[in-house]
């Protein structure tokens, strides 16, 4: 997967997608990132990406001719390949596990990170195939929502994740929140583990997951039980 990054503030990308799984992804030719300082596309020598609203109001908005300019400058690269064109910003839709799961299969995606009061109208109209929020509240601009993003979408590629389990058995999948764990040691400051997971039996472990799954969805979650189909391997 190619994804390109479309920010004005390039640097705040690398310690991310550099480091652990994305880190590993990238080595492993997974996924390939490209970021692009939306400066680098304005032809003024103010490199100005923003200006005031028509109508007037409080606030400045992103102009439309960078961010067409970088798009379009992108496309001409990958010649031919389909490519999804995604805006971060809060109006867009909720980013929920199966949408990651969507883009996931994309080949090429360019996110585009928002700013200030937002963006001219007509990229949305235009340029853009899917807008997205990573939740209800207003960040300082679309690099971490494009960051959160990135990361549900590159650990769901084929080959990422070492063990294919791991991914099954995960909260969301079968719209379950997952199980409680507990590793070593058996009893630490007097508060021990179950039993049952102690006894070797898969069959009896298994239910018992089951159960505290759907216990803990339905205190915490609820509105996940709608569908609720548990993957098997
Ligand atoms: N930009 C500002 N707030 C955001 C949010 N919640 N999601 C995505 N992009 C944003």
């Amino acid at each position: 997967m190619r994804i390109d990054i479309i920010t004005i503030f390039p640097k705040m990308f690398a310690p991310v997608l550099n480091e652990s799984i994305m880190l590993r992804a990238q080595d492993k030719g997974k996924v390939k990132f490209h970021i692009h300082d939306l400066r680098d596309y304005t032809s003024d020598k103010h490199r100005k990406v923003d200006d005031r609203p028509f109508g007037g109001g409080s606030g400045m908005l992103m102009q439309p001719e960078p961010i067409f300019k970088a798009v379009e400058h992108i496309k001409s690269k990958i010649k031919g390949k389909k490519s999804k064109v995604i805006l971060l910003c809060p109006q867009g839709e909720k980013l929920t596990q199966k949408i990651a799961k969507n883009i996931s299969k994309e080949k090429h995606i360019i996110l585009i990170c928002g700013h200030y009061e937002g963006v001219d109208e007509r990229v949305r109209e235009k340029l853009v195939d899917e807008e997205i929020s990573i939740g209800d509240y207003v960040l300082t601009g679309g690099e971490l929502a494009a960051m959160v993003l990135v990361d549900s979408v590159v650990r769901l590629l084929p080959g990422v994740l070492g063990d294919k389990n791991s991914l099954n058995f995960e909260s969301f999948e079968g719209n379950l929140l997952e199980h409680p764990h507990y590793t070593r040691p058996a009893n630490f400051r007097k508060m021990s583990v179950p039993e049952v997971l102690l006894s070797g039996d898969h069959k009896k472990i298994e239910a018992w997951r089951n159960k505290e799954a759907l216990k803990r969805t339905r205190a915490r979650r609820p509105d996940l039980l709608k569908s609720n189909v548990r993957k098997e391997n």
